[in-house]
């Protein structure tokens, strides 16, 4: 079954919102699947919305870390970095159940949980690349997926679907997260500089470079030498997109419409890197099917999408009226409701 990771080396492009919010959804209508995320960020922001948002999934979040054995990403890590070419079979441990702190998060969504040891933990899991087998790299980056595999079968191969939550940067947590997922779901913010981004991804993973002869990464480079597979492009994903007014709707629109130029570009050179879906749809031969295919929007809701983050409630389980966040009533009215909900929901369809 799939692996997606949602990943833009640009940072604050609605990763962890995302991927919050589709896991959610995703879960919510496909009860006969269990869905895995795992958060490889450090920062865990998807983490703590989906424990519960600001007061309550930061106290779990908390909670958690501070438990012996440490049931997150790093807890994980460190058994691997104890054992780093023998697969120890630990990763079914991690998987938590987090309707178990989290009421409105469906039955069926499991959680390894992100950690800030993480950015401690890195040098070591480098450092375990190097020295050791031959191909120590390749065994290293196999890690996470050694983790899904082990969660996979304690579910005794029931249908799933995993979304792992990206750091921007292109570290050594983020080539594991790559290695382990088989598609890729790119969100970007409507600016200049998601254009830069959309070519940054591609150099860094498929190793398709700005210019002739310019320094590729090492992460394409031994990917291709220990023939390990990369994701292929999925979705990308026009975050946090406002319609406050005609005039900054239209340009929000635009910058959108030329970051889709920006894809479509890339499709056209490169069409072997994306993923046609779902599974037997005819291969997109001009701009609108593309489109249709790979390029999705998700509007800013405003306070729901505070809301929504900061209680940990998906922003579709989420009903309109007034709420109290942080001490405070918020109100959150259909309409903002409804600028988001439709875009999560037709996204989530389209995702396999
Ligand atoms: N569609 C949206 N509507 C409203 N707010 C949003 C939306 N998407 C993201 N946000 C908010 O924008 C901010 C940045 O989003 P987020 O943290 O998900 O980005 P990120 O790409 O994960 O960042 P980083 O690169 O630091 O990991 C957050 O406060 C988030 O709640
Ligand atoms: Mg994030």
């Amino acid at each position: 079954m799939p692996i997606y990771a949602v990943w833009n080396n640009k940072g604050g492009v609605g990763k962890s919102y995302l991927t919050f919010q589709i896991a959610a959804e995703y879960a919510r209508v496909h009860p006969e699947k269990k869905v895995l995320v795992v958060d490889l960020c450090p920062q865990a922001n998807s983490s703590s919305m989906l424990l519960g948002g600001m007061q309550l999934g930061e106290a779990n979040l908390n909670r958690i870390h501070l438990g012996q054995p440490r049931l997150t990403i790093s807890g994980y890590i460190e058994d691997r970095i104890f054992s780093p070419y023998v697969n120890p079979r630990t990763g079914s441990r991690y998987a938590l159940p987090i309707h178990d702190y989290n009421y409105p998060i469906p039955r069926n969504l499991f959680l390894v949980v992100g950690d800030e040891q993480l950015e401690i933990q890195a040098s070591r899991v480098s450092a375990a690349t190097a020295p050791g087998p031959q191909d120590a790299w390749r065994i290293v980056h196999t890690w996470i997926s050694d983790l899904i595999q082990d969660v996979v079968s304690a579910w005794n191969g029931q249908d799933h679907t995993v979304f792992i939550d990206c750091n921007p940067s292109f570290s050594i947590y983020t080539e594991l997260a790559l290695s382990a997922s088989d598609r890729l779901i790119v969100p970007f913010s409507a600016d200049g500089s998601s254009k830069r981004a959309v070519r940054a991804v591609l150099a860094l993973i498929y190793g398709v470079t700005r210019q002739p002869g310019q320094q590729q990464s090492e992460f394409y480079l031994n990917s291709q030498r220990f023939r390990m597979s990369s994701p292929t492009l999925y979705m990308y994903v026009g975050n946090r997109l406002t319609q406050y007014n005609q005039t900054s709707g239209a340009a929000f629109k635009s910058v959108v419409n030329e970051i889709g130029e920006e894809i479509f570009a890339v499709w056209q050179a490169n069409p072997g890197l994306f993923c046609v879906h779902p599974a037997g749809a005819p291969v997109p031969t001009s701009k609108r099917p593309f489109k249709a295919m790979f390029q999705y929007e998700v509007n800013d809701a405003n306070s729901a999408s505070v809301v929504s983050g900061t209680l940990g409630v998906p922003i579709s389980a989420l009903v309109s009226g007034r709420r109290m966040v942080l001490g405070k009533e918020v109100m959150v009215n259909q309409s903002q409701l409804d600028k988001q909900v439709p875009n999560i929901r037709s996204l989530v369809a389209a995702i396999e």
